[in-house]
């Protein structure tokens, strides 16, 4: 959500905030700006749309020695110019910000009544509250005292127009790190942004506050006390920013499963056995004593939750609830007592998820936190007590892909290791640790469906709605099926657990609505063909994407789309693969963005 990049330098950083922006336009893309220090001035340039927008209007003999930069998400105030950042005030102060302020009203209406604000932005009146404070006080300070004031959360990196050395940033909530280098400094929101300049990263803890220059870099704690952070090294690599020949991130990230999978389980099947190390050092403190599990998620990352509910409660007997984060966090909670929390998150920053797991960790009944995620150095990595890191590599389409497949390996290893005191006999790991390992040559299979499903999609983007069938542990993967089409070619698409179409939704079905069915040889089988008759009998049209041996025939009404998918646990994976390149092709069809669909951002910091 929004994307920050700051340099201070002894040459020019206007490239450095121009490619810094560019690899963080993922995280918001309505907008974006930059702001500088030259010849003892704030220069700032905004413009509204993609940082192309921007850029295309930077002066090319624009210099500056520092300088902080900006693309947005839009949640207070429209896209546009006016609301885009930075936010200057009064010529002294510009600031960017991630993150939400609460409580701006009340700090415009305390402060601020007789001043005519530009924008609509909770962020302008930080700008203008660290303005009146830096009047009486050094910059430091003022930014102490204008977050003081707020409630909510934040990332900024302020720029001083009379300490023109200098940018003041700050994190409560909000992603924020800095880059080391060699007579510069940087600032980012994520290191993608500046991968290509240094892989030394001083990650900020929520509550600190950093002064960085050229040659220094001073951290604070909430006290304003001076504090060490360690600087770690990254081992993103320079390709992980480029589409390697394909045409979109999301089509590079698909196509990129098999070797995802493959990274994902490397090192932690042992002669078909999952060891408990793979969860670290803090694994002792609830492997024997737990006896329920609670999942959180949000998105494409709850569809991961709810098959891992399926996968515990059948394969290893363990009860499980599973939770939108952002419903999770607002409730009074039944908490039984020896619960184990699973929170599941790519980016390890989602703002509800991250909330969930904070409430969780003050909740005595709780006896462990775990995480999956794709981040190591992400604040949900690092506050649960063991994080089983999805080795995906850096997902960049806004649409998730590789990370969701990436997530249910690493549920699956989860499950084996925590099913051992329950019903994972040894015959049953090893078996699970079989078709883990066989997963990447059958993905690889399964992608060879894209000709077939670019074909499918030429008939299915003319759609305005469809509806997403399936049953048992592959009704979440009719779910992620539909929430992928509606994300990037914006056709509306429902799923339903086939049972359910009698009970309402079957109404809708005639002639003009696709349904796609998720069809694997296992013991619904014949009742999903019941349910898919009754979608017959109304003139729905069906798409099914049926395991070999499930005994599917296209016909005049059935457009059957074969997948070698054994009837085991890991099934639905594979079955992801062509919902997946359902979605894509459309999309392209539709000529959306499909790697940043309208109205969305990759990481969602904020509530
Ligand atoms: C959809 C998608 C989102 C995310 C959700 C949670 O394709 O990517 O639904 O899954 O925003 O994000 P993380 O997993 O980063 O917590």
């Amino acid at each position: 959500m929004c994307g920050i990049v700051a340099a201070a330098s002894q040459n020019n950083v206007i490239n450095i905030l121009a490619d810094g922006l560019k690899h963080l336009e993922y995280r918001g893309y309505d907008s974006a700006g930059i702001a500088v220090i030259e010849n003892k001035k704030i220069h700032s340039y905004k413009r509204e749309g993609h940082v192309s927008e921007l850029t295309n209007i930077l002066d090319k003999k624009l210099t500056s020695n520092i300088g902080i930069a900006h693309t947005r998400w839009a949640t207070h105030g429209k896209p546009s110019e006016i609301n885009a950042h930075p936010h200057v005030s009064d010529n002294n102060i510009a600031i960017v910000h991630n993150g939400i302020i609460e409580n701006y009203i009340e700090i415009r209406d305390k402060f601020f009544k007789e001043t005519k604000l530009e924008s609509d932005t909770d962020s302008e009146v930080l700008a203008h509250l660290i303005n009146s404070y830096s009047k009486e006080n050094d910059i430091l300070d003022a930014v102490y005292l204008a977050l003081k004031e707020v409630k909510g959360s934040y990332a900024i990196a302020v720029l001083d127009k009379n300490n023109a050395d200098e940018i003041i940033v700050a994190r409560h909530g909000s992603p924020l790190l800095i880059g080391v280098g060699e007579n510069v400094n940087y600032i980012a929101s994520d290191a993608h942004a500046l991968i290509m300049h240094t892989n030394k990263f001083i990650y900020l803890e929520d509550g600190d506050t950093a002064s960085i220059s050229s040659k220094e870099i001073k951290i604070y704690d909430t006290n304003k006390k001076p504090v060490q952070r360690e600087i770690k090294k990254s081992n993103l690599s320079l390709d992980s920013n480029t589409k390697n020949g394909y045409e979109h991130f999301m089509l590079k990230e698909i196509f990129e499963q098999p070797e995802a999978v493959k990274a994902t389980i490397q090192d932690r099947i042992i002669n078909n056995t999952v060891p408990k190390e793979i969860l670290g050092p803090n694994v002792d403190k609830y492997l024997s004593n737990f006896n329920l599990v609670q999942i959180i998620a949000c998105g494409t990352s709850y569809h991961a939750a709810l098959l891992a509910k399926h996968w515990l409660e059948k394969l290893a007997g363990i009860p499980c609830q599973a939770e939108i984060a952002s419903e999770f966090r607002y409730r009074k909670h039944a908490v039984q007592k020896g619960t184990l929390a699973v929170c599941i998150s790519q980016s390890g920053e989602t703002a509800d998820t991250l909330s969930a797991l904070r409430q969780i960790k003050q909740e005595d009944n709780y006896v462990g936190t775990v995480a999956i995620c794709n981040v190591p150095e992400s604040s949900i990595a690092r506050e649960c007590d063991s994080t089983l890191i999805t080795h995906a590599g850096p997902e960049i389409g806004v649409a998730s892909t590789k990370a969701f497949t990436t997530q249910l390996v690493a549920l699956m290893l989860l499950i084996i290791v925590l099913g051992k005191r329950f019903d994972v006999t040894d015959e049953l790991e090893k078996s699970l640790c079989e078709q883990l390992k066989t997963l990447p040559t059958k993905i690889k299979s399964t992608l060879d469906l894209d000709n077939e499903i670019a074909e499918l999609s030429k008939i299915f983007s003319n759609k305005e709605h469809a509806l997403f069938l399936g049953r048992g542990s592959h009704f979440p993967i009719a779910r992620e099926g539909a929430l992928k089409l509606k994300e990037i070619s914006y056709i509306h698409a429902e799923a339903y657990a086939a049972g359910e179409l009698k009970h309402g939704p079957l109404a809708i079905v005639d002639e003009n609505m696709p349904v796609v069915a998720v069809a694997p040889n296992n013991v619904v089988l014949e009742k999903l063909k019941s349910n898919l008759e009754e979608v017959k009998a109304r003139g729905g049209k069906l798409y099914i994407f049926a395991d070999i041996k499930a005994g599917f025939k296209s016909d005049e009404i059935s457009q059957v789309f074969e997948i070698d998918a054994p009837m085991n646990p890991v099934a639905p994976i594979l079955f992801t693969i062509p919902l997946q390149l359902l979605a894509y092709h459309c999309a392209i069809i539709k000529g959306t963005n499909v790697d940043m669909p309208r109205n969305l951002a990759k990481s969602v910091t904020v509530e």
